[in-house]
């Protein structure tokens, strides 16, 4: 009698049937885990990549883009004016964001910059390239707008462009940030970072003169804001691509921020030049009186040695915490700084010059002493002399032995048909060089931009 059985019978057919049908379900299960991984993984690489995209946008570019910030609970309100421009502040916002991100400059319209500094009603003070402004945008990052004057701004568009894309890929930490440019008809203009605490000037000179407080800033402090100046111009001409030479080093010149930070404003503004090329011949005068090296009043070649010049007549009003040039010392060895300071060098006293100007700290006097040897080695007459900057840096730094420096003034003795006298109180022969304690004549050449 045959028997019925619902097992494999021992039917070899349907065996390799169940080893198929299970090798199938064993393939779908893996590839149904392979998929599931797969996917996760795509979507961590997905995520990463959105990350890592948002990390590329600087922090001050990440704040939210929120037009008019609350009035977003009265939309209702919001008139078609209001709404138009809300529209357009939104877009400016976000091709700005999106030019940081990919190191353009913004190019901004005359109407746009007229809405973030509210129709310029905040000075912030002016040069001898035009007029500050303070600006907020919508995100609430704060700029600086430099309005050029009218007849600074003689290039053409494509020149402008150019110098102000270079401007705006020159960053570094001691260099103040260029975000973008107006080029209308009606307007050339600069847009910067916005330095809460003003310059040096400010800090060093004016506070000092109206509020007193010169006191309150610790000599440490001086000495990183000496260091970090030395570092910014170091970049400018020894490490960007196109060399930078600035032309008008000066205390206004170095903007501070919360923590005190110096940044250097303005490089670019003047010409720039390949890093080759080491000579300018320029047909006229450049920078501001006081600070301008010698061979920025002669007929000849100018090198990028002219800041570190300028530099060094910094580093002596950090020192002195004073102007270099105080006419009210007229007739006393204390009139000119830089001269005061060698005369004392020379003898063995500088002691007692650092005591006058408030340097009384052993460990300070030791950093004031070096700062001294420093700005007399930037001074030097030929500027072949002069140090690099990054050698500045290095000697501020403590890190090297600094020689003792050669006399700066010895060509005052000779007959080298330059008078730097001119810059103490023999000034009256060349009213160019005069720097009196409260009116900064400035001589500019007809701007490159
Ligand atoms: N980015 C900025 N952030 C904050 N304040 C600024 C900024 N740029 C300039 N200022 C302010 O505006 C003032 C004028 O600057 P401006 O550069 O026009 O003149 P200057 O530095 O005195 O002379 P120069 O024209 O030779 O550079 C500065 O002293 C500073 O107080
Ligand atoms: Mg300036």
């Amino acid at each position: 009698m045959s028997t019925t059985s619902f097992g494999n019978g021992g039917d070899p057919g349907f065996d390799s049937f169940n080893n198929a049908a299970s090798s199938i379900s064993t393939a779908a299960i893996v590839s149904i885990v392979v998929s599931v991984i797969a996917t996760i993984a795509i979507v961590i690489a997905i995520i990463y990549c959105l990350k890592r995209t948002g990390d590329a946008i600087p922090k001050y570019a990440q704040a939210q883009l929120t037009i008019g910030g609350n009035n977003s609970n009265n939309q209702g309100n919001i008139n078609p004016l209001q709404a138009y421009e809300t529209d357009m502040a939104k877009a400016t916002m976000e091709r700005f964001i999106s030019d940081i991100a990919r190191e353009q400059p913004t190019r901004f319209s005359a109407n746009e910059l007229t809405q973030c500094t509210q129709n310029f009603q905040k000075v912030l003070g002016s040069g001898g390239f035009g007029v500050v402004y303070k600006g907020e945008f919508p995100n609430g990052i704060q700029v600086a707008v430099k309005v050029l004057k009218e007849n600074v701004s003689k290039r053409v568009e494509e020149q402008f462009m150019a110098e102000v894309s270079t401007m705006c890929r020159t960053y570094h930490i001691n260099l103040v940030r260029l975000y973008g440019f107006c080029f209308d008809t009606s307007m050339r203009a600069l847009v910067y970072e916005y330095m809460e605490q003003g310059s040096l000037d400010d800090l060093l000179f004016q506070k000092q003169n109206n509020k007193g407080n010169q006191s309150i800033i610790p000599w440490d402090k001086l000495q990183e804001i000496a260091i970090g100046t030395a570092r910014g111009i170091s970049y400018l001409h020894e490490e960007c691509q196109k060399r930078i030479i600035h032309y008008d080093i000066k205390p206004g010149n170095v903007l501070l921020d919360p923590k005190l930070s110096p940044k250097v404003a303005d490089f670019g503004l003047a010409m720039l030049c390949n890093r080759d090329s080491t000579h300018v011949v320029m047909s006229g005068c450049r920078g501001t009186p006081g600070y301008a090296a010698p061979e920025l009043w002669t007929p000849y070649p100018v090198t990028y040695k002219c800041d570190v010049y300028s530099f060094g007549m910094l580093l002596f009003e950090i020192v002195g915490r004073r102007r270099n040039h105080v006419a009210e010392l007229s007739g006393t060895s204390q009139e000119w700084l830089p001269r005061w300071a060698y005369e004392r060098f020379e003898k063995g006293e500088l002691n007692e010059m650092l005591a006058v100007v408030g340097v009384t700290a052993e460990e300070d006097k030791v950093t004031a002493e070096r700062m001294v040897k420093v700005a007399l080695w930037c001074v030097q007459y030929l500027p072949n002399t002069r140090p690099m900057m990054s050698s500045v840096v290095r000697m501020l730094e403590g890190g090297v032995k600094i020689d003792e420096p050669p006399n700066p003034f010895a060509h005052l003795q000779d007959d080298f048909g330059f008078d730097l006298n001119t810059m103490s109180s023999s000034t009256k022969s060349d009213s160019r060089l005069l720097q009196s304690e409260n009116s900064q004549s400035e001589i500019h050449v007809p701007i490159t931009i």
